[in-house]
């Protein structure tokens, strides 16, 4: 059986471009994701990154494999990808059969996830590495580890049934071998001379300040918001002169829609403290220019907001008396 042989082809290639000059790693990462609802439902999508970068998108609807970016053909032929292609709807096909012949075959139980997560990464020297996980309903069950498929050791005895069966076929193992360790780097390579300036490039991130949800009474919460940054790494931290604040919480780097990143730091703080506190952010893209925002400077305090209600609804009430005394000075007139 052609079982999960060609999982991988969206490896993931990851370069530290040597001669390149390139400083950061770049892995080739592809994901799959399939989702079996009962004996005759099941979709499988794909998606790919290179570094941060998603550049590939697969959805289970469609023959092509899609690129989001201009460089995502790397340096491989419109032939080479139509043969790519090719495989990988072959390997879509197998692997959906396979998957619900191990079901009835192991008694597994419907409906169940299956996420596969593999690519490489090119190394300085020009040597590659590569990796290819899978795991069932959210937990790692099987790795490829040389030219084999091996259970993880905590993982159900099915799942060893099922890894003794896929590794009776050698023709599939080989697939699999050759797409991770050849196919991907080459790939890799590829993009990272085509995609070489967006990779690189460093995007500035913007930072702002805002009061979040009261966190008691005589208490705020004081917001950094850092937005719009790449690469990834970013450092923020909420300070009182030189003086980081252990007390600062740090949320995940979420990724955005455009490719950038969004940070958010906190400080839980009594009000009366607040004054004098900055945040500050350090990124790659700012070179030594930390940006350093203080609190109560600039950003917008419920005081000063119903602040200036008021002054609006002045300036609205004088427009308005004054709009009227004219009206009526030129009814005044007419009449
Ligand atoms: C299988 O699952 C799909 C999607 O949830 C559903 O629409 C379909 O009716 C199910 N078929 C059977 C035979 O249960
Ligand atoms: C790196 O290795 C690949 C495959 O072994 C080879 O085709 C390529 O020319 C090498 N590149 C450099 C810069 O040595």
């Amino acid at each position: 059986m052609g079982c999960l042989l060609f999982l991988l082809l969206w490896g993931l290639p990851q370069i530290r471009g040597s001669s390149e000059g390139l400083q950061r790693h770049f892995p080739l990462r592809c994901l799959q994701i399939s989702s079996f609802a009962n004996s005759s439902w099941s979709r499988t999508d794909g998606l790919a990154w290179l570094g941060e970068l998603q550049a590939y998108t697969w959805r289970s609807d469609s023959d092509t494999i899609r690129f989001l970016k201009p460089w995502s053909q790397g340096r491989f032929s419109d032939q080479q990808w139509e043969n790519l292609q090719h495989i990988f709807l072959v390997y879509r096909i197998s692997f959906t059969r396979d998957i619900q012949e191990f079901v009835t075959m192991l008694h597994v139980d419907y409906p169940f996830d299956i996420q596969m997560s593999g690519g490489c990464e090119v190394l300085p020297g020009n040597t590659s590495k590569s990796f290819l996980d899978i795991a069932f309903q959210g937990t790692a069950i099987v790795s490829f580890q040389g030219t084999f498929w091996v259970p993880n050791p905590d993982s159900p005895p099915w799942v060893q049934t099922a890894c003794k069966v896929a590794n009776q076929d050698q023709g599939t193992r080989e697939t699999v071998r050759w797409l991770l360790d050849s196919v991907c780097p080459s790939l890799v390579r590829g993009l990272l001379e085509t995609g070489k300036s967006e990779l690189e490039k460093p995007v500035q991130p913007e930072a702002w300040l805002s009061s979040g949800p009261t966190p008691g009474p005589g208490r705020l919460l004081l917001v950094c918001h850092v937005s719009g940054f790449y690469p990834n790494p970013v450092w923020a931290m909420w300070m009182r002169g030189e003086q980081e604040q252990p007390g600062t919480r740090r949320g995940d780097v979420l990724p955005q829609a455009d490719g950038t990143w969004y940070l958010r730091v906190t400080l839980d703080v009594a009000a009366r403290e607040a004054a004098g506190l900055s945040c500050r952010v350090r990124h790659s893209s700012l070179g030594d220019q930390d940006i350093v925002l203080y609190w109560g400077r600039g950003q917008a305090s419920p005081g000063l907001i119903a602040g200036l209600v008021v002054a609006f609804l002045l300036i609205l009430s004088c427009v308005g008396l004054a709009f009227c005394c004219q009206r009526r000075r030129r009814y005044q007139g007419i009449m």
